[in-house]
């Protein structure tokens, strides 16, 4: 009978019979499933783990401070952050397609995981926390390609790395179980998913760093009033993407004509289907509310009321 863990002994076991006394590169990107990698091989390989934070400047409100406490503060992981805002910014200039952002992203990644190895000598493994879902949404095989996860697609052909994908078979749901076991704090094992290309996704179209300051802010106080309101462990994934359309409004005496932000929220078991998450109405007044008065140039909250299918979770 599979339980979680003779899963972990397994892994361990395969992970040092698979790395030997090299050494491993990580990329961590804020999220459950790599931080759950992490944590995983550094019980595995202690100081043979090298992590990478990479701060593409696509993630969250307070988000790097957050990783770097608890993974390298709490865990003891031995991380490196990079900071490569500026780097993902230029190379995003212009673009507007969602898969082409996409690529850019994930390339750029390894670009920077590439000169973090060379200055560290002698890496030959590369730790992902690629799941079942992102293997089959990417269409490895025969089906087609629906997004191309970056942790699946988007790697260069001469990389220079072999990788290693514990999380591989693994739904969510057991990612987390397996955090759990491995003594992860609560907080931390129950993130919402975060997908790789972050918030460059959810600013729809061309990304500009004003564009992803709204988006920022405006997710910001979406996640405050869902921890709030206690209802972060009951929705699947909750943020805002900006659609880059204005639309007029009016304050106090005058006239504006500002953008609109969407905010997303769904209910899943493993991200394949979602339903929209029925977020009180009061709830929602608040945020609304919130992110107009808090967020310039918002002067528009609009509610996403589709489901998974025929919606993705993402607008891009
Ligand atoms: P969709 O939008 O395809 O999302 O319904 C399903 C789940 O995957 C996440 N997602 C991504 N994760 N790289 C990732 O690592 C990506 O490019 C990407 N696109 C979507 C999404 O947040 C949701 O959890």
């Amino acid at each position: 009978n599979w339980s979680m863990d003779d899963f972990i002994d397994q892994q361990i076991q395969k992970i040092r019979d698979t790395v030997g006394d090299k050494k491993v590169l990580l990329g961590l990107s804020g999220g459950v499933d790599s931080s759950v990698v992490g944590v995983l091989l550094h019980k595995a390989i202690g100081t043979q783990l090298t992590s990478i934070f990479v701060d593409h400047g696509l993630l969250r409100k307070n988000e790097a401070n957050q990783v770097m406490d608890s993974l390298k503060g709490k865990f003891g992981l031995n991380i490196i952050q990079v900071d490569a805002q500026k780097r993902f910014l230029d190379k995003l200039a212009g673009v507007t397609d969602p898969e082409k952002k996409r690529k850019i992203i994930g390339n750029e990644f390894i670009q920077v995981f590439n000169d973090e190895a060379t200055k560290l000598d002698g890496i030959d493994f590369l730790a992902q926390g690629t799941l079942y879902t992102d293997v089959i949404e990417s269409g490895t095989s025969t089906a087609q390609t629906i997004k191309s996860h970056h942790n699946v697609g988007g790697l260069p052909e001469d990389m220079q790395f072999k990788l290693i994908e514990p999380l591989r078979t693994l739904f969510k749901d057991e990612v987390r179980e397996l955090g759990e076991k491995l003594g992860m704090p609560h907080d931390l094992v129950w993130r919402q998913p975060f997908p790789g290309p972050g918030l460059g996704i959810r600013v729809i179209g061309e990304v500009t760093e004003e564009k992803l300051q709204i988006v920022r802010d405006s997710d910001w106080v979406l996640r405050d009033e869902i921890a709030k309101n206690g209802l972060d462990e009951k929705i699947w994934q909750y943020f805002t993407v900006l659609p880059g359309i204005r639309s007029v409004g009016v304050m106090g005496d005058g006239r504006t004509y500002d953008y609109t932000i969407g905010i997303r929220a769904v209910t899943s078991i493993d991200g394949m289907t979602a339903d929209f998450a029925q977020i009180p109405w009061d709830v929602l007044q608040k945020i609304s509310t919130r992110i107009v008065n808090e967020v310039a140039h918002v002067n528009r909250v609009v509610y996403d009321i589709t489901s998974k299918p025929p919606a993705t979770i993402e607008w891009e």
